[in-house]
């Protein structure tokens, strides 16, 4: 078949990345969509059983990093399109080894920038596109003005009945990049290589910086799936510091719905920061999810808050993240779809219907699925 457009997803086997494969396998019949994955600890491909058979997705294990596998794939599926969301993500992690970080998230996203220069520069830039996914963790932290939170003067769907703001500032696309984790500083450092191949090279490429997601496929070592998972076993529940800091929430797939909207109809050059302007503080999440997982497993009211255990706080935790979502409502019409607590709702109960997902991921045994499914294909 001719393909319309050829789209490289990098990370696709992980959390984000599963969503948005699936949404542009499902949604393009006519594009190409090339998932390549070096399926990390955090990749899965059984994420994406749903939709491993389509004639229109191919998968390929390969390492970002990897600059001649990467300038092969592009060359050979004549690629025109990269979404770029392979990287190492999660906070504890780079605190304990931020050589892997800084590996995967800068070198491993310029490999990717050199290989898709070296390949499309000759064919001249037009129709092609470098789209970069990165996090509002590169602007820093925000401080805890209003520890009781004020009426916050921006609402979305997702915050509609929680509106709350723990401060009066909010990162804009214009907010100056403050780093503060090895993980944070390792996705700046890409951002910056993004921008800089525009700059230099003229290459066409977009940058999005996301707040927190939460939803089906996450691993279990975030929040969210963390908390869901040890509150249906009831284990202890380790709260950072006081579990005041506040992160901004996001169901994947109103990110998911966003990549689409800004591939296809965002300006190049441009950045557009995404979030449902929807603050809550750590402690407050952890006490939806209890009463959540509590209610749909029948068990009594408040059971398990006893389950709540502040511990050590993660070195150099960041206060609080609000992103300010404007530019890309008032130009693209982006919204999102989905109030926090039926995201929550629909979240917790996905977990609980998928015990055996959890329980592989847990078990380590979802790594042997590459090997089952892909390996002599
Ligand atoms: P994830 O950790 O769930 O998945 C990362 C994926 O990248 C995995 O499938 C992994 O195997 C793959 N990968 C890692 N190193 C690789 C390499 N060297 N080569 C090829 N593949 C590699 O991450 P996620 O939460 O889905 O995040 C995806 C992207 O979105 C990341 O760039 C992250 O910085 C960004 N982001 C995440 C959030 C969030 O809340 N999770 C918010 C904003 C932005
Ligand atoms: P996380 O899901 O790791 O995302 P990020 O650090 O990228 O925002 O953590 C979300 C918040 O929850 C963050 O403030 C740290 C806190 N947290 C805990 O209190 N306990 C935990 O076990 C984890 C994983 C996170």
């Amino acid at each position: 078949m001719n393909y319309r457009r050829t789209i490289l997803i990098t990370g696709g086997a992980g959390f984000i990345g599963s969503h948005v494969v699936r949404l542009f396998v499902n949604r393009y019949p006519d594009y190409h969509i090339i998932n390549l994955d070096k399926l990390t600890y955090a990749g899965n491909l059984s994420n994406l059983k749903d939709i491993e058979d389509r004639p229109n997705y191919k998968f390929i294990k390969a390492d970002i990093c990897d600059y001649d596998a990467v300038k092969e794939v592009m060359n050979k599926y004549e690629v025109d399109g990269i979404i770029h969301l392979a990287a190492e993500s999660h906070v504890d992690r780079s605190i304990l080894d931020p050589f892997t970080f800084a590996r995967t998230n800068v070198m491993g996203t310029l490999s990717l920038l050199q290989a898709a220069r070296t390949v499309w520069e000759p064919q001249g830039w037009d129709g092609k596109l470098f789209y970069h996914i990165s996090t509002d963790e590169v602007y820093g932290a925000l401080e805890l003005t209003d520890p009781e939170g004020i009426e916050s003067p921006f609402t979305t769907k997702a915050s509609s009945d929680h509106h709350h703001a723990y401060g009066d500032k909010f990162f804009t696309e214009e907010t100056r990049y403050q780093p503060h984790s090895p993980y944070s500083a390792s996705k700046a450092g890409s951002d910056h290589f993004v921008r800089a191949f525009h700059d230099t090279y003229g290459m066409p490429t977009i940058v999005t910086n996301c707040s927190n997601n939460y939803g089906p496929y996450q691993f279990p070592e975030k929040l969210i799936p963390l908390f869901i998972n040890n509150i249906m076993h009831r284990k202890p529940l380790p709260v950072y510091g006081k579990g005041e800091n506040v992160r901004d929430w996001l169901y994947v797939e109103d990110h998911a719905r966003a990549i689409d909207l800004i591939f296809h109809e965002g300006k190049v050059a441009e950045t557009y920061n995404i979030g449902g302007f929807n603050e809550w503080k750590n402690i407050d999440i952890v006490k939806v999810l209890i009463r959540t997982v509590d209610r749909l497993l029948s068990r009594g009211e408040d059971e398990d808050m006893d389950l709540i255990t502040y511990v050590t706080d993660r070195k150099g935790h960041d206060m609080r993240y609000a992103i300010d979502s404007r530019k890309l409502q008032r130009e693209l019409g982006w919204e999102p779809s989905l109030q926090f607590e039926e995201g929550i709702e629909k979240t917790v109960r996905w977990y609980l219907d998928h015990q055996d997902w959890l329980d592989n991921v847990t078990s380590g045994d979802y790594q042997k699925y590459y090997d089952q499914m892909y390996k002599n294909k």
